[in-house]
């Protein structure tokens, strides 16, 4: 079987996580997002990735290589101006060897689940579908593309970040990950941009295409934001959503080697410790991502926050649900809450922000 993988997109949201690093290569669990995407592909009989990137595209290939180390085939595919989602697709395909009848894996590089992959292959054939989509529930659809389907799976209509409270007919969302047949991916225009959730889907609908939904209620996180990056590799470190990429046993920390933790340091909540960090006596790293080589000093206290490669948080300095961006040195006594981010190479004195 072969898989696409969007990996090109700014990750404008994630700033400045996003700044040096592509979104998919953020260390989630203590390795880039991106292994644990292949690791879940893999383990379901996927042989063949083509990555379509464009931001940043230059730093994937290093690290990932040919893929045997990780178990199956890479190809590379590069837009010089990203073309979306619909576009990358149709870019991407040059370098599948499927049929015109095959199916192929589509999935968005910043989305954390649980789903099974061979299920929803099987489901696609059953349904002898053009497109199918894999769809998730949630409490507040409204971020999200609406996607109601009727008893049998047909997918009924695509409303993509409903503005009006008619429009909220179901909880269903398009989760991003699919099947398509391959003859569908090459009636995608080429060479424009091409949103496949506000174009392809629409069209394939009225031109009264087989779009089949898949409600699976497996784990499933959308990364696109700092919240939900931390939320996702704190679920990963803890064994809540299982990936074969993790380095090391499901428990309440990880601490990658090279790290020096000190005994009086408190990690819990599915915290990493990334390669060369330190986090000294006294402070309480919780639910949080600790990027190589950071500093965590003496009394400081982390929860549910993202410490960039080469930061260091000051003693007693309180972040909460903070983002500090790489090689930014924050003070002794701060407080920083509630989404704040701090950009790359900042520094902030001593007891500069307090609530
Ligand atoms: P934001 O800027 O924060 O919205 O993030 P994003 O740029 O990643 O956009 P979005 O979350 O909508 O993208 C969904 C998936 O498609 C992600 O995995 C992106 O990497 C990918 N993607 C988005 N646009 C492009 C594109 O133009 N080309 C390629 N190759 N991938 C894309
Ligand atoms: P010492 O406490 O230094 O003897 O470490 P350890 O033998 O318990 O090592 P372990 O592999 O359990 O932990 C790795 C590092 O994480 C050690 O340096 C611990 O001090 C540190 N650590 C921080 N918080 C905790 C915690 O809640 N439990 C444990 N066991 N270790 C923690």
């Amino acid at each position: 079987t072969e898989a696409v993988l969007l990996v090109g997109g700014k990750g404008t949201r994630l700033r400045p996580l996003t700044i040096n690093t592509p979104k998919p290569m953020v260390p989630a669990a203590g390795v880039p997002f991106l292994a644990h995407q292949l690791a879940r592909a893999r383990a379901a009989g996927v042989e063949h990735v083509v990555l379509a990137t464009s931001y940043l595209a230059e730093v994937f290939e290093p690290y990932f290589g040919d893929g045997s180390a990780h178990g199956l085939r890479l190809t590379y595919v590069h837009e010089e101006e990203p073309l979306g989602t619909g576009g990358a697709i149709r870019h991407a395909a040059r370098a599948l060897t499927a049929g015109p009848g095959d199916p192929v894996l589509v999935f968005n590089g910043d989305i954390l689940t649980g789903l099974d992959i061979r299920a929803l292959l099987e489901r696609h054939e059953r349904a002898q579908a053009h497109v199918t989509l894999h769809l998730t529930r949630v409490a507040d659809p409204r971020a999200f593309g609406l996607v109601p389907t009727d008893a049998d799976g047909r997918v009924l209509a695509f409303t993509e970040k409903p503005s009006r409270p008619e429009e909220i007919v179901t909880d269903q969302i398009n989760a991003g990950g699919y099947v398509f047949r391959r003859e569908v991916i090459d009636g995608i225009p080429a060479d424009r941009p091409v949103s496949v959730e506000r174009e392809t889907f629409p069209q394939l609908l009225a031109e009264r295409a087989v779009l089949h939904g898949v409600v699976d209620s497996s784990y499933w996180l959308d990364l696109g934001r700092p919240a939900s990056f931390v939320q996702a590799s704190a679920d990963l470190v803890r064994g809540i959503v299982h990936s074969p990429a993790v380095p090391g046993e499901p428990g309440e920390f990880l601490v990658l080697p090279g790290a020096h933790v000190d005994a009086g340091a408190r990690l819990s909540g599915g915290t990493v410790v990334g390669a060369g960090a330190h986090v000294a006596a006294g402070a309480e790293v919780a639910g949080s991502v600790v990027l190589d080589g950071a500093r965590i000093e003496a009394d400081a206290r982390v929860h549910a926050s993202m410490v960039g490669t080469g930061a260091r948080v000051g003693p007693r300095t309180v972040l909460d649900g903070v983002v500090i961006g790489d090689h930014s040195l924050i003070g002794a006594d701060n407080e920083l809450r509630d989404g704040a981010r701090i950009w790359c190479g900042t520094a902030i004195p001593d007891a500069a922000i307090r609530f």
